[in-house]
């Protein structure tokens, strides 16, 4: 089947598109018949060689697709050949068919088209399982969210406004600071010239905080916790290593947490799916949860959709279509 392979490790310019045997569906299992995948940071790690795949899974990358189910495993029930599905993935959605457990597939929610179905389980399953099922967002909170305009940004935004929250982001442009005010966000911060930790202990304190930056930030949003305040941790693009000043969680009672999505058991994968399903697509069909697709583009330009997510001027998601 066609896929995306990679000429081992480095830039954009090792992917290109080639053969490689197709998936079966496993006990479990189904076969999606890929319509188009999206495009992940995790993924431009892979690339590079700092992020291998889980034991088990599919070296091809694609932590996400849209589809058809072409082929259904033995023992699974509620899904027929020809249903148009979304799915979170280990691997393997930079491909014509993957393989995935069926506990992470999910109908294509309402108002939204299959090929726009490809950017969200990714984005909606890693906001829904860490700033709901982990940190406990609750309606009239003070939520921070780091880069605000970019896949996760974007979504975190919508959700926790749609859910009652009170949104402060940050983005590094007046465009994107833009962006993030028309998602919801009633504070958006340039991160280049002001201080988000002096806007939030102005406002009280942030009662959640969702961080894609890692070390860099730490101490920073330590700061910028309200007493009780829960910091979740998902990304380390400021680096994996920071001082911790325990004493200020002690006074706080706060907490810090760090998670990956895709290391996670089938199962709790599953019940991420399940949350999904339930909080986030009726919001979707809603209209109060949109998209946010910068651009889509072919499988075949896989290396221009990496350059364009490594460039960093992109807004929402990258999506590429079969
Ligand atoms: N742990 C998990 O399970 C998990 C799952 C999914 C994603 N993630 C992580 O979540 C992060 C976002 O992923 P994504 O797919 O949404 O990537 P993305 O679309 O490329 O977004 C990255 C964002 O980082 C922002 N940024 C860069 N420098 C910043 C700074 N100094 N301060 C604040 N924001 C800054 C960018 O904002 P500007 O463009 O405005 O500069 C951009 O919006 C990544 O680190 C990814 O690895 C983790």
């Amino acid at each position: 089947m066609r896929a995306v392979v990679a000429a081992g490790t480095g830039g954009p310019e090792v992917l290109s598109v080639g053969e490689v045997d197709a998936p079966r569906a496993g006990a479990g299992e189904v076969v999606i018949e890929v319509v188009a995948t999206a495009v992940n940071r995790a993924d431009t790690l892979q690339r590079q060689g700092f992020y291998p795949p889980p034991p088990g899974a599919t070296d091809t990358i694609g932590l996400e697709c849209s589809g058809r189910i072409a082929e259904l495993g033995d023992g699974v029930t509620g899904w027929s050949v020809g249903d148009e599905v979304c799915a979170l993935l280990a691997g393997g959605g930079y491909a014509a068919r993957v393989a995935v457990p069926v506990g992470q597939v999910m109908p294509v929610p309402g108002g939204v088209s299959l090929v726009e179905a490809a950017c969200l389980p990714e984005v909606a399953a890693t906001v829904w399982s860490n700033v709901f099922m982990t940190a406990h967002l609750q309606k009239g909170e003070r939520f921070l969210v780091h880069g605000g305009a970019g896949g996760i940004g974007t979504m975190a935004i919508q959700l926790a406004t749609a859910r009652g929250a009170e949104v402060f982001t940050t983005a590094g442009s007046p465009e994107k600071l833009e962006l993030c005010r028309s998602l919801g966000a009633a504070h958006a911060i340039d991160y280049h010239d002001e201080d988000f930790v002096e806007v939030l202990q102005d406002a009280g304190g942030a009662d959640v905080i969702l961080d894609n930056m890692g070390a860099k930030y730490l101490g920073r949003n330590v700061t910028a916790l309200a007493t009780a305040g829960r910091l979740v941790i998902i990304g380390m693009q400021g680096g994996a290593k920071g001082e911790l000043d325990i004493n200020a969680l002690l006074r706080k009672r706060a907490s810090v947490t760090a998670t990956s999505l895709r290391a996670r058991p089938v199962p709790e994968k599953a019940a991420i799916c399940c949350g999904v399903v339930e909080n986030v697509w009726p919001l979707v069909a809603s209209g109060a949860i949109r998209p946010i697709v910068e651009t889509t583009m072919p499988l075949e330009d896989v290396a221009r959709a990496h350059q364009l997510m490594e460039d960093g001027s992109h807004s929402g998601k990258i999506v590429l279509t079969l």
